[in-house]
């Protein structure tokens, strides 16, 4: 079978390059990245992720990704391989092999490799992987028009905080999404909204913005604590709540929140117009707090030559 590279253009544009991804201590190329089959992330999706974003080689809000990524690990029992720093260079060194100016970071970490058998094993050294993707700006049309979502039950497990790479729930929640012709799903668990099958979803009401309660029920996004914050800076009142069906389609506007997508608008919703079924004020608004963020940005930069 033909190897599976991931090509992308240099910062001229002149070279093809082959991702260099991280394995075990190992950078390499992504084609030579090979993980045995009796890994417990393959045999039982037995394991956490991480996505990071980083503009212009800085990582936005790493302090609070590597919080999650900790609690994702402390939550699963598997203990957490490396030092702060530690993680902080793999992924510097990540970023500086790659040439595009916004990139995301991707880290998966599972118990690594045993005999199969549910029990976590005594011995296996957990698995880390690493690899960088490049941070594309989404496409104008939908920034300017919003996106499409469909309601659904959230039919998944009870552990939604944790960031696990057991993500069919997901998997399922997003194809039924595409099937109906759209971007993003919105869940809800009885009765009540949960999110969407990968970003948090926001209910816009006046100068209010709802977001659901923070339990076991959804994942804890890094855009989570940022959108108090982004709220604060634009005179909006953050609050989390729980939030019916009704609610989320009597809503002024509403939003949907994560690592790649930043905060976009969803202007429909069952094929049904949310408030004037267009991006309005409070999404621009939060949308240009969100860049402003970015252009502040002061987290870590490469050090590595
Ligand atoms: C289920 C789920 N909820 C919420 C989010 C948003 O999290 P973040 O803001 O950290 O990207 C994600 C992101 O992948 C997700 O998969």
């Amino acid at each position: 079978m033909e190897a599976i590279a991931n090509r992308a253009s240099d910062a001229t544009g002149q070279q093809a390059l082959e991702s260099i991804v991280f394995l075990n201590g190992d950078f390499v190329p992504l084609s030579q990245a090979k993980v045995p089959v009796l890994d417990r992330g393959f045999i039982f999706g037995d394991g956490i992720y991480e996505v990071v974003p980083a503009y212009a080689g800085r990582l936005f809000r790493w302090p609070e990704h590597l919080a999650r990524l900790k609690r994702s690990l402390a939550k699963i029992r598997i203990e957490n391989p490396y030092t702060d720093t530690q993680w902080l260079s793999l992924i510097e060194s990540l970023l500086k092999r790659h040439p595009w100016s916004n990139q995301f970071i991707y880290l998966h970490i599972t118990r690594g490799v045993a005999k199969r058998d549910h029990a976590f094993p005594k011995s296996a050294q957990p698995t880390v992987f690493a690899m960088s993707s490049e941070l594309q700006a989404l496409p104008q049309a939908q920034r300017e028009a919003g996106v499409s979502a469909v309601t659904l039950d959230d039919q998944r497990w009870l552990h939604c905080d944790i960031k696990s790479i057991s993500l069919l729930g997901n998997v399922l929640a997003r194809q039924a999404a595409v099937d109906a012709d759209a971007a993003e799903c919105i869940q809800f668990r009885d009765g009540q909204m949960t999110e969407g099958s990968s970003s948090n979803i926001w209910v816009v009401r006046k100068d209010e913005v709802l977001g659901a309660p923070v339990d076991h029920r959804i994942l804890e996004g890094i855009r989570v604590g940022l959108m108090q914050v982004l709220c604060e800076a634009c005179g909006l009142t953050y609050r989390t709540a729980a939030i019916s069906r009704e609610e989320v389609f009597r809503a002024n506007e509403l939003l949907l929140s994560s690592a790649t997508k930043e905060v976009l608008a969803i202007t429909k919703l069952d094929g049904q117009p949310i408030g004037s079924g267009k991006p309005g004020p409070v999404y621009h608004k939060l949308y240009q707090a969100y860049q402003q963020a970015i252009a502040d940005n002061r987290g870590p930069e490469p050090t590595m030559a």
